[in-house]
């Protein structure tokens, strides 16, 4: 039976999708709209990559054990997850404006619903001694930056939680394992807004990166195993990460 990749998020997601793709996977693609997830389905049949649309709400963890079940319903098994949805609501606030609430609304889908995704797959994994969970996340939950707060400290805090995972996870055969992305992707539904933040906070100037490119990098980590953290560009790599 070919391997399966559930894709959570359905950006950068299309770029990982067709990049194990054609490595034979069967693909699951998840996000909210179900229409622009058919259209997705379609262009990847077109390719010869079998893909199916589940529609979810990201944001509500207590959704996700049946969101999976359906997954390993349909396909029988779940061999790598791919975590990075992102909305147009959760973008960057100054840290000396935030407040309680604008974190609490981040939470849900950047931590509490990729934790909740692990726990809903770890048995399986466990029993077979195999996994992936693959987590796309910005370059503030590495690198602070003034007025570019808010995702940071949440996507910090799933980081952090990344960190500890594949630590405990490395003699299982299991691989947790996170791309920062220190870029604007190109051809995303977000960028546009994330380097509004940027130019009116008068921070960094990042490149532009192309998301096939970082499912590049996915693909290299799925294989290779050998890093807790990647970063794109490699250049930005903090001198000292966590
Ligand atoms: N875009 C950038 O410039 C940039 C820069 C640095 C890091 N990143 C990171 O890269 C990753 C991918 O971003 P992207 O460029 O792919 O963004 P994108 O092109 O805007 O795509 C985001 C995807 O997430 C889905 N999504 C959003 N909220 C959701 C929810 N509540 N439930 C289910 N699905 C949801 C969206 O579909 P629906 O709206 O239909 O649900 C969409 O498919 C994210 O982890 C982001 O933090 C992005």
């Amino acid at each position: 039976m070919s391997k399966v990749i559930a894709v959570l998020g359905a950006g950068l997601g299309v770029s990982v999708a067709r990049r194990f793709g054609r490595e034979g996977f069967r693909v699951a693609l998840v996000a909210r709209r179900k229409d622009r997830l058919d259209t997705l389905v379609e262009v990847l049949a077109g390719e010869g990559i079998e893909a199916v649309a589940f529609s979810a709400d990201l944001s509500k963890p207590a959704e996700v054990p049946a969101l999976v079940e359906a997954i390993r319903d349909r396909f029988g098994r779940i061999d790598v997850v791919a975590y990075g949805p992102i909305g147009g609501d959760q973008g960057f606030t100054p840290a000396a404006e935030l407040d309680a609430s604008t974190l609490e609304a981040l939470t849900p889908l950047l931590l509490l619903t990729p934790v909740e995704v692990v726990r809903a797959v770890l048995p399986e994994w466990t029993e077979r001694g195999e996994g992936t969970f693959l987590l796309a996340q910005g370059y503030s939950a590495a690198q602070p930056m003034p007025h570019l707060s808010g995702l940071g400290p949440v996507m910090a805090a799933t980081r952090n939680y990344l960190y500890s995972l594949n630590a405990e996870l490395a003699d299982t055969g299991i691989y947790a394992g996170a791309l920062t992305i220190a870029s604007l992707i190109a051809r995303s539904e977000v960028s546009a807004a994330a380097q509004a933040a940027f130019e009116s906070a008068d921070g960094p100037h990042f490149p532009i990166a192309d998301p096939d490119d970082l499912a590049e990098h996915y693909w290299d980590m799925y294989t290779k195993r050998d890093r807790v953290e990647q970063f794109h560009p490699e250049s930005l790599t903090p001198r000292a990460p966590a």
